[in-house]
């Protein structure tokens, strides 16, 4: 039997724009413009670099799960600790400035929200001494950050989403059996999407479920791409991909007007009108990762501590998108829910 929970998009919303994170400054990414609790006596003060590849729903409850965690847990660790947190825009050349910028101030660690922000921190980084801890990258290896999950080496660490697509693809087969065709709509330069589409094309092979790729290179270019697609195939899948996720609400506009459902790879995407996942939840994603920087900042070397994979995930549906189809969720929970989210 399946635990049912019923959510509202509201709670979900507030949830996904969590805790607020202390002011970046712009002209300046290593200074400390963090305000810091008053320091308890004999505190050590330590400055965390943030940088989150841009800002979306999911990114952004990350954050806050990582900033409330340091400043829940920094005392108890004899630390004060001041987060200085930048957005990288979605743009390389913006994330290795500010990364730069945290090198040359010598933060005591860079914290990069997102695979192409870690890329960016992982290059800055190298022979500073300055540990990395990347949250929420899909394919630590595959994108070149760690030699091993196990063993990462190096002075480098952090979470990792792990996507279960035959899980994703066994829902989509329960609520809507007659798809016979995918769209697959993501950015190529992003490690973690072209991560997950390898596994998704060997799955789909495998069920002879027939494809066509949707390339896009920035957010604007998702409405165009989605209504190509959509003309084409059954459905869409969309990876974990932080361009597609920028733009989830032009793409679930789209799905819903053709009448088809657009399978996600995160339940900010379903929040934001994708049909159905079944995915991680960002806010342990975020909490997880502030403890390892915590370990790191009392002393333990981040390429001694294992990536930690998440591993436990829950299928999250969009109800208002499943009514405005007609697809059928009665399975999973109340008729008339925003969000149903059923653990898996
Ligand atoms: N896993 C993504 C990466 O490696 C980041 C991410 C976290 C994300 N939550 C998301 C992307 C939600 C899209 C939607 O870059």
């Amino acid at each position: 039997m399946k635990k049912l929970t019923a959510l509202f998009l509201a709670v979900l919303m507030t949830l996904a724009l969590g805790a607020c994170s202390s002011g970046g400054n712009a002209s300046n990414p290593g200074a400390n413009t963090g305000s810091a609790p008053a320091a308890p006596e004999g505190a050590k003060e330590v400055t965390v670099g943030l940088i989150q590849l841009m800002e979306h729903p999911s990114l952004d409850e990350i954050r806050g799960a990582i900033t409330a965690r340091l400043e829940e847990k920094a005392a108890e660790n004899g630390l004060t600790v001041k987060v200085n947190y930048q957005n990288g825009q979605g743009d390389t050349s913006t994330i290795n400035t500010i990364c730069q910028q945290f090198v040359a101030n010598k933060v005591d660690v860079i914290v990069a929200i997102a695979t192409p922000a870690a890329q960016g921190a992982a290059t800055a980084a190298q022979g500073s001494g300055i540990p990395v801890v990347f949250s929420a990258v899909t394919d630590p290896v595959d994108a070149g950050l760690v030699e091993s999950l196990e063993a990462p080496g190096g002075n480098i660490t952090g979470t990792s989403d792990a996507i279960p697509v035959e899980k994703i693809f066994a829902l989509a087969r329960e609520l809507t059996p007659e798809v016979k065709s995918y769209g697959l709509i993501y950015n190529t330069s992003e490690d973690n999407s072209l991560s997950v589409i390898a596994q998704v094309k060997t799955y789909l092979d495998g069920q002879q479920i027939s494809y066509t790729d949707g390339a896009v290179t920035t957010s604007a270019d998702v409405q165009t791409s989605a209504r190509n697609l959509l003309g084409q195939c059954d459905a869409i899948f969309a990876p974990i991909d932080n361009t597609v996720a920028s733009a989830m609400a032009v793409l679930a506009d789209e799905a819903i007007q053709a009448k088809k459902p657009v399978y996600v790879a995160a339940d900010s995407m379903v929040a934001d009108g994708g049909l159905a996942t079944v995915g991680v939840n960002y806010t342990n994603l975020g909490s997880q990762t502030a403890d390892m920087v915590l370990k790191i900042l009392t002393g333990t070397p981040a390429g001694e501590i294992p990536v930690e994979v998440l591993r436990d995930n829950a299928i999250v549906i969009n109800g208002n998108t499943a009514r405005a189809i007609g697809v059928d969720i009665s399975k999973y929970g109340p008729n008339d829910a925003d969000i149903v989210s059923a653990v898996n």
